[in-house]
């Protein structure tokens, strides 16, 4: 059989460039040399999304995503977290391997007491434990079946540092039960920029959408800061925030004209954002309008959410039942 490719996409709002070229294209390539576990963790987007209907729609805008960008179901087993019972009675029986203290260096936990501080509020103000445990939870979605490797992004590189050490502190003490993952993280799409220059994020509200309608795509196209080099001057595609995303979309002769007129001098900015527009259209807009297609028509994806998590729990089940056997509950 062969290994296992594991990843979750969380739902969190409609994807841009910053997921598709960091995390969502990288694992759709792994899913041709791996049997692809990728799934929809909804019940951790639980520690902060708190209305029934977004989180309706959230889930439904990732789970399009993965497919409109050609993740197929026959293949790839695709489901959505909350459909495997056994992830959070696994989670159980990893939070009691799982030290306080490792959870408390978590980065994204300590972000969150770091702002309380600075604002002067107590330091767990506003924390809820599900947030706190997080990492034990992703752990469980990782090590239930049994995976060998997780693409993921940077921003997800302790997670599986957790994951692994959680994992090791069980098998020290029965055995040889648990598989030790590895991350796979993609250096060459580390960061890319969002419109500003910082790392693409929602959260920095730089991001450039994928599947939008064309004029909001083409507005924070334009909006892309550059340096103010008059269109003869020559200019370093490596200092570039258009070219930074270009040349990862463009093919790579394309990329090699480019990077040419950029040292030579001759390429005005605001041309360089209408070819990257032009690219950004030709390379989405087919799968725009099947993301919109399947907005449309949430059954059909709760069909194939409902299939993959039958093919999830067949690898589960045993997983679990080693784990059950091995601590000694009834099994
Ligand atoms: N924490 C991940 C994120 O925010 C999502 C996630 C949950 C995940 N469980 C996972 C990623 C398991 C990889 C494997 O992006």
């Amino acid at each position: 059989m062969k290994q296992i490719a594991l990843t979750g996409l969380k739902p969190t709002g409609p994807p841009h460039i910053g997921n598709y070229l960091g995390m969502l294209k990288p694992s759709l390539e792994l899913a041709e040399k791996f049997q692809a576990l990728y799934f929809i963790p909804d019940y951790h987007a639980l520690t902060t999304v708190r209305d029934r209907k977004e989180l309706v729609t959230l889930t439904y805008q990732a789970t399009a995503t993965w497919i409109a960008l050609g993740l197929n179901p026959d293949e790839v087993i695709f489901y959505r977290q909350s459909d495997i019972p056994e992830v959070f009675e696994l989670a159980w029986v990893l939070a009691c391997f799982t030290t306080k203290g490792l959870l408390n260096r978590s980065h994204a936990y300590k972000a969150i007491v770091d702002d309380n501080v600075a604002a002067g509020r107590e330091e767990d103000k506003n924390i809820n434990v599900g947030l706190f445990t997080y990492p034990v939870l992703m752990a469980a979605d990782i090590l239930l079946f049994g995976t060998h490797f997780v693409p993921v992004g940077l921003d997800q590189q302790q997670h599986l540092e957790i994951t692994r050490d959680v994992a090791l502190t069980f098998n020290s003490t029965y055995g040889n039960v648990l598989t030790i993952p590895e991350a796979v993280i993609r250096e060459e799409v580390m960061t890319i920029p969002g419109i500003d220059g910082r790392k693409m994020s929602k959260s920095y509200n730089n991001v450039i959408p994928i599947f939008a309608p064309s004029n909001q795509i083409l507005n924070p196209v334009k909006r892309i800061v550059t340096d103010s080099k008059r269109p003869e001057e020559p200019k370093d595609p490596d200092e570039c925030n258009i070219f930074a995303i270009y040349r990862h979309l463009a093919d790579a002769d394309a990329v090699e004209a480019k990077r040419k007129l950029y040292l030579e001098g001759g390429l005005a900015y605001g041309e360089m954002k209408k070819e990257l527009f032009a690219l950004l259209e030709a390379t989405f807009s087919g799968q725009r309008d099947r993301y919109n297609a399947l907005m449309e028509n949430p059954d059909e994806l709760d069909k194939i959410l409902e299939k993959g998590a039958e093919k999830a729990r067949d690898i589960a089940v045993p997983i679990l039942a080693k784990v059950r056997k091995a601590v000694g509950v009834n099994s």
